[in-house]
């Protein structure tokens, strides 16, 4: 089976073609960070309107990859939500024109999933069952995961996700968007100690994150030293900004593996980029005897290629799912445990 990928929730155009066969056969993306850079944020209205621009031409580069004809494809999968209303649209939009011409079947993908099922496009893919930590832009939730569409939720944070934390606390050290890398380099400068920050809700005894507290933390120690912040300082709250959000991260990590039982952890979604992380994760895991998987680096962002993997294995599971009706919402909002 051979599906084609339309990736469009937020700051990022992806088109991927994957075959069930053969794996991925092209991918190409397209990030309108420099774009929104200048703004400190995602401007909404400008990512839809490139959205329009990128999206055929990053699909004729696709094709030119793979080298194989829009014809010889089966079905065509998009992010379908959650992620920004108008985005979402233009690749819902291309994916059901194109659908239509081609008399092609569509259907609709949960960006999470696409994350979720992400590190089974690796060269060594975990099986199932596994526990799943989701940690993107938007957000930040611990899964059980049993099968393709078998999602149960075991915590998710109460505010802030950690992204985004990860962008604010960046925003306050003077950092670009998006923040999560730029903190993270600078963290390595900095000496650990020197600062310490609160570790949210690390004994909630449940497995639920909030990270809104410690944006504020970062906030209050560089206020009181706004007029006299050196690049030493900077780096050290970097540090103990990465310092703390990791160790809550792994902490409730290793909970959920504890109250599982399970032997397998995935990491998926942008912050599952950081080094920091990894490290800590990888520690955990040896010392807990449970392995960690990530999705390859250049699929730890959003991509195409996460979305028609999971388009092409929702179809093996339910051949049914595609449609030829080509009209078409989107969900901005859509609770992933909703999913069957
Ligand atoms: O999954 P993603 O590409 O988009 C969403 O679906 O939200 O995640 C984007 C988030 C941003 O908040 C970004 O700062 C963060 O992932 N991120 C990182 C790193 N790379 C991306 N955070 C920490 N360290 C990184 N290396
Ligand atoms: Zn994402």
């Amino acid at each position: 089976m051979r599906v084609l990928g339309v990736e469009s929730s937020c700051d990022e155009t992806g088109i991927a073609l994957y075959d069930s066969e053969r794996g991925l056969l092209g991918h190409a993306l397209h990030s309108q960070v420099a774009m929104h850079e200048a703004y400190g944020g995602v401007v909404p209205e400008l990512a839809s309107r490139d959205h329009v621009r990128r999206a055929l031409p990053l699909l004729e580069q696709v094709l030119r990859q793979s080298d194989v004809s829009l014809d010889s494809i089966d079905a065509i999968g998009y992010t379908e939500g959650p992620g920004l209303a108008g985005a979402l649209l233009v690749g819902a939009a291309v994916a059901c024109g194109l659908g239509m011409a081609l008399d092609k079947p569509v259907l609709g993908i949960h960006h999470l999933e696409g994350h979720l099922l992400s590190p089974l496009l690796s060269a060594a893919p975990p099986k199932f069952p596994f526990v799943a930590l989701l940690v993107s832009g938007g957000h930040t939730q611990l899964m059980r995961v049993d099968g393709v569409g078998q999602y149960t939720l075991l915590g998710e944070t109460v505010d802030d996700a950690a992204g985004e934390a990860f962008d604010k606390s960046a925003k306050l050290l003077g950092l670009g968007y998006p923040g999560g890398p730029a903190i993270s380099r600078l963290a390595e400068f900095g000496d650990p100690g020197v600062y310490t920050l609160p570790r949210p809700m690390l004994h909630s005894g449940d497995l639920n994150f909030s990270f809104s507290g410690l944006k504020t933390a970062v906030l209050t120690l560089v206020k009181n030293r706004i007029t006299n912040i050196c690049e030493q300082d900077r780096a050290n709250v970097a540090r103990a900004f990465v310092d703390a959000i990791v160790a809550v991260l792994v902490a409730k990590s290793v909970t959920a593996m504890k109250q599982t039982g399970l032997q397998r952890l995935v990491i998926a979604g942008g912050v599952g980029a950081n080094r920091q992380l990894r490290e800590a994760l990888d520690a955990a895991g040896a010392k807990r005897r449970f392995k960690v998987y990530y999705p390859e680096l250049e699929f730890c962002t959003d991509n195409g290629a996460m979305i028609a993997f999971a388009a092409a294995m929702r179809l093996q599971r339910h051949p049914d799912a595609a449609r030829r009706e080509y009209g078409f919402t989107v969900r901005p909002r859509w609770p992933l445990d909703e999913l069957r």
